[in-house]
């Protein structure tokens, strides 16, 4: 039987689970993502800390984390983007391997898909590393398609892509 898979947003006190998860997706995908472990391993515990209770209440940027059987199993970020094109972004997604292929992923970036759709957002952004291909056919699956953007970050190029999505609904009248 297939595990059953929940997602909810981070809450304050969750730096420590924020930390294992970002550690274990830069050890299991180095490939996947900007940062490196070392950067995390380096950073103190309060940072996360800090993250995890600004991301719990925050307008502009949070997290989510992927249950399985209540255990903390993949993590997905959404964010503003701070400048005036303030456009929003899904990021450091992540499925622990063992749950993988049992719409973990799906549930993650739709659930923060429809976050940004609540904070206003009619588009939304992932970049993905054009290496790996995995990520790029499986945004590609739930809707996603190329912007143009493409940039160079060390040796790897990245694709910007793009999700269009209906604005959230008010709920009913009382
Ligand atoms: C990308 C990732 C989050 C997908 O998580 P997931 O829980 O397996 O995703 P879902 O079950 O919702 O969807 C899986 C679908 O994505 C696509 N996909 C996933 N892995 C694939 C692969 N190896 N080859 C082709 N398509 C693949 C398929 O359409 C697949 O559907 P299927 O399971 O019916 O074959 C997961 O593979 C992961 O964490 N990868 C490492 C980190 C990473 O690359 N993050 C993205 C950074 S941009």
């Amino acid at each position: 039987m297939s595990p059953s898979l929940t997602v909810r947003r981070i809450a304050v006190d969750q730096g420590a689970v924020f930390r294992e998860l970002r550690t274990a997706s830069l050890r299991e995908a180095p490939y996947a993502f900007g940062e490196t472990l070392e950067d995390a391993l380096l950073a103190d515990a309060t940072s996360f800390d800090a993250t995890a209770a600004r991301h719990a209440g925050s307008e502009e940027a949070t997290s989510f984390i992927l249950y399985t059987e209540g255990h903390p199993a993949g993590l997905i970020g959404a964010c503003f983007e701070e400048s005036a094109l303030h456009r929003a972004f899904v990021s450091e997604l992540w499925v622990a391997p063992a749950v993988r292929h049992l719409r973990g992923g799906e549930l993650l970036v739709n659930t923060a898909s429809e976050w940004l759709s609540s904070q206003g957002a009619r588009e939304i952004y992932a970049w993905v590393a054009d290496a790996n291909r995995t990520a790029m056919r499986f945004y590609e699956r739930l809707g996603f398609g190329p912007t143009g953007e493409h940039i160079r970050t060390g040796d790897a190029w990245e694709t910007l892509l793009v999700r269009h999505v209906a604005p959230a609904t008010e709920p009913p009248a009382p």
